[in-house]
């Protein structure tokens, strides 16, 4: 057995199996580089499932996470800290909204924001009790919670996990009549409407130009709250710093996560103005660590970085490198190429038996790391750092490795 074998055959024996990773053992990064154990260098173009937009281990938000971590580390919201208050304020202008709800990991995010949508709903807009309804999409993927799973419509994700939260009503993506019509059937029971400007993990489903914009309009009309999550989507990956900033939409809550810390540590975000933020008093929610001394210094840090190193700029005019070269790639297993900004993907049309996962293996041997998403979708994010001779470089892999295959 070799090291990384060693390593894998660990995770195997005493982790549990509820991720299926590429078989490769990574022991560091820089910038848009990991290295595995044997001391291999690879593109990484999963980013953390976009979580390391400003590349790894950025030095600045490094210095940041260890500068706090020997000062400070946790304090609880049983107490005021001297790292919050600056986060807050730096966050809520930095997206031009009234207050933000801190908490850790997307999923959380994802929860906060439903409670806050029903919350708004009783408070605000005068549903009865226990019958506000939030409008969600099919194909959609918000996170793993009893409550999130009762969103989703993918087997995988809440088989045998019942019973679900009731409350929500789906629709399918990209149909602005589906939502109009619960709209106009619901509307005084419906409270928020709860979406991905982009499908990430149903494979980097662009909605058609303009969604997002009559979604929206349809929500204001019916006096319901437009909620993005843009966990995946946020932070400049797309080519803006927000996804729905492609359509000029503002939502009404916001949910960020993933490049918050860049990759640091778990930290996420709801977004609001205080109409909504206020339905929730003390006491009725929280996280022991949401917004703890590390995530407010590493937060600043991280979007700090977004900005200076112009990384939604960037990743809107590598983007459009990548997929244009993508195009001109001579292969019947490119069913499609698609993405925004740096969130691409491949769709892949099985040939001679190899799939998705044996061209992501063939690309991992020759130094490119990416993973399958629902089997025959390669999705490529490389951190948004990355420089334009390094992702051309890493483009000609990709290619060679799909025309292997011919
Ligand atoms: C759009 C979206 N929302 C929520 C989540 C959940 O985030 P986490 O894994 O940090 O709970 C993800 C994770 O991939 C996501 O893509």
């Amino acid at each position: 057995m070799n090291r990384s074998e060693e390593f894998m055959e660990l995770e195997h024996r005493y982790g549990a199996h509820n991720y299926h990773p590429l078989p490769v053992v990574l022991a560091k990064g820089e910038g848009a580089f990991v290295w595995d154990v044997e001391g291999k260098k690879y593109f990484d173009f999963l980013s953390a499932y976009s979580a390391v937009n400003q590349g790894h281990c950025h030095p600045k938000i490094v210095k940041a996470l260890c500068d706090q971590a020997q000062t400070l580390t946790l304090t609880s919201r049983a107490f005021y800290n001297d790292c919050l208050g600056p986060y807050e304020k730096y966050i809520t202008e930095y997206f031009g909204y009234d207050k933000v709800l801190p908490m850790n990991t997307g999923a959380e995010a994802d929860e906060t924001a439903l409670k806050l949508v029903r919350r708004w709903g009783y408070k605000v807009k005068g549903i009865p009790e226990n019958e506000a309804i939030i409008i969600c999409c099919e194909g959609n993927f918000h996170g793993r919670t009893i409550t999130i799973i009762s969103m989703s419509t993918d087997p995988d994700s809440y088989g045998q996990y019942g019973p679900f939260t009731p409350g929500f009503v789906k629709i399918p993506y990209n149909d602005t009549k589906a939502l109009q019509e619960v709209l106009e059937k619901h509307g005084d029971k419906v409270a928020g409407f709860l979406l991905e400007p982009i499908q990430g993990e149903a494979g980097v489903f662009l909605p058609d130009e303009g969604y997002l914009k009559t979604c929206f309009d349809l929500c204001k009309k019916h006096n319901v709250l437009f909620v993005a999550d843009e966990v995946q989507t946020g932070l400049a990956r797309t080519g803006k710093l927000l996804a729905c900033d492609h359509e000029g939409v503002r939502p009404d809550i916001v949910i960020l996560g993933k490049a918050l810390s860049g990759g640091v540590i778990p930290v996420s975000a709801v977004l609001a103005d205080d109409e909504i933020m206020l339905t929730i008093g003390p006491g009725e929610h929280g996280s022991t660590f949401g917004g703890f001394c590390l995530a407010g210094k590493v937060a600043v840090a991280a979007l700090e970085v977004i900005k200076e190193e112009k990384l939604a700029e960037k990743s809107e005019y590598l983007g459009k490198i990548f997929r244009d070269e993508m195009n001109k790639v001579k292969s019947d297993m490119i069913e499609l190429v698609r993405g925004k900004g740096l969130l691409n993907a491949i769709v892949i049309r099985p040939k001679n038996g190899k799939v998705a996962w044996d061209v992501c293996m063939k690309m991992r041997d020759m130094g490119v790391l990416a993973k399958p998403t629902h089997g025959h979708i390669i999705r490529f994010a490389p951190p948004l750092v990355i420089s334009e001779k390094d992702l051309r470089e890493a483009i000609e892999i990709i290619k060679e490795a799909i025309l292997s295959f011919e």
